[in-house]
């Protein structure tokens, strides 16, 4: 039988999709990477430079107002951001200050970068492409809470949309299957739990009795996984461990464009101060990249926000309300290409 074929669509998202986007909270950098050089990142298929002068962060597009070369090739001087071509300079509101070539002649007001809001919050540069987002920011109470230890895993690209990155991150079904050699749970079973939606996306808690295969106890241990989607695509997540210890997480994802995506994991943990850094840096990296190996061979590649598509049970729960919330967002109004 012949398999049907159907011409790959551009990746790009449909206008419909990226105006909503547009009007929400994104995290695109590491605050701490915004240093003394500006920085190139990319959302929503937007080349952008992020900078820091004594105003603070600037994200503004990342092409000169006068001869559109891209601002993250130049270099920051005197508190002012200056382009690679032909030296002008940008303070921190994107207004130029000065024009090498005139430097007696006055500066047209035209000469101005197209900036955006931005915020540096849980260790991480957001912006928006609108001056009132519809959203606040994801909270991450433990990030702000001495107890815990604050860990930067570094930005990872992913080959796939947002949606089905973010779906992944809060599936309870494919611990067995995917993340044998990390975390891998006894038991394949979906304890009922529940999952429902909120102002801001999803609630979701998932006990399991399942621990560590590693861990000889595991089968008498409860474990206990806290979900709170941010609408599109940021999950926040803590881990209830058996010995009284909490890891909580931020998997914030920046749709770079329809199907890449570059996910920001910020970890935040009350115990095991003393462990090395890299360790956990390590583990989390090879749990992304079991998921990774899967997500982006998915099919489609964008998710399916019509419930009608694909199949759905009981222990999807999370990602069926994922999806009904995703579609009174406005997103998936249909695709031109
Ligand atoms: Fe930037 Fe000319 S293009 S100064
Ligand atoms: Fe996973």
């Amino acid at each position: 039988m012949a398999v049907p074929s159907t011409p790959p669509r551009q990746n790009t998202f449909p206008v419909s999709d990226w105006s909503v986007l547009a009007a929400h909270w994104h995290p695109i950098a590491i605050a701490g990477e915004v240093n003394s050089q500006p920085i190139a990142a990319r959302l929503l298929d937007q080349d952008l430079v992020i900078y820091r002068t004594s105003q603070g962060v600037t994200v503004a597009a990342d092409v000169c107002a006068h001869r559109g070369a891209p601002l993250s090739m130049g270099r920051l001087k005197n508190d002012t951001l200056v382009c690679a071509y032909h030296g002008y300079c940008y303070d921190g509101t994107g207004r130029c200050t000065a024009i090498p070539a005139h430097p007696d002649s006055p500066i047209p007001g035209k000469l101005q970068l197209h900036v955006f809001p931005s915020v540096e919050r849980h260790g991480l540069i957001w912006t928006s492409f609108d001056h009132e987002p519809r959203t606040a920011i994801p909270e991450f109470p433990e990030y702000a809470d001495p107890a815990f230890q604050k860990i930067l895993v570094p930005p990872l690209d992913w080959a796939a949309s947002a949606g089905r990155q973010l779906e992944s991150f809060c599936d309870v079904a494919h611990f067995a299957f995917v993340h044998e050699k990390t975390f891998a749970v006894r038991d394949p079973v979906v304890p009922r739990y529940e999952a429902r939606a909120t102002p801001t996306g999803v609630f979701a808690e998932f006990i399991s009795h399942a621990g560590n295969v590693s861990d000889p106890n595991a089968a008498a241990q409860t474990w206990r996984r806290v979900y709170n989607i941010h609408l599109p695509f940021t999950a926040h997540l803590v881990i209830h461990f058996p010995t009284g210890g909490k890891l909580a997480m931020l998997n914030a994802s920046c749709p770079v464009s329809a199907r890449r995506t570059r996910v920001f994991p910020v970890v935040a943990r009350d115990f095991d101060h003393d462990q090395p850094v890299a360790d956990l840096i390590a583990f989390q990296q090879q749990i992304y990249a079991e998921d990774q190996a899967i997500v982006e061979r998915q099919n489609p590649e964008d998710l399916p926000i019509d419930l009608t598509e694909e199949v759905h049970v009981r222990a999807d729960l999370t990602s069926i309300t994922y999806r009904r919330q995703l579609a009174a967002l406005g997103l998936g109004r249909g695709f031109t290409s």
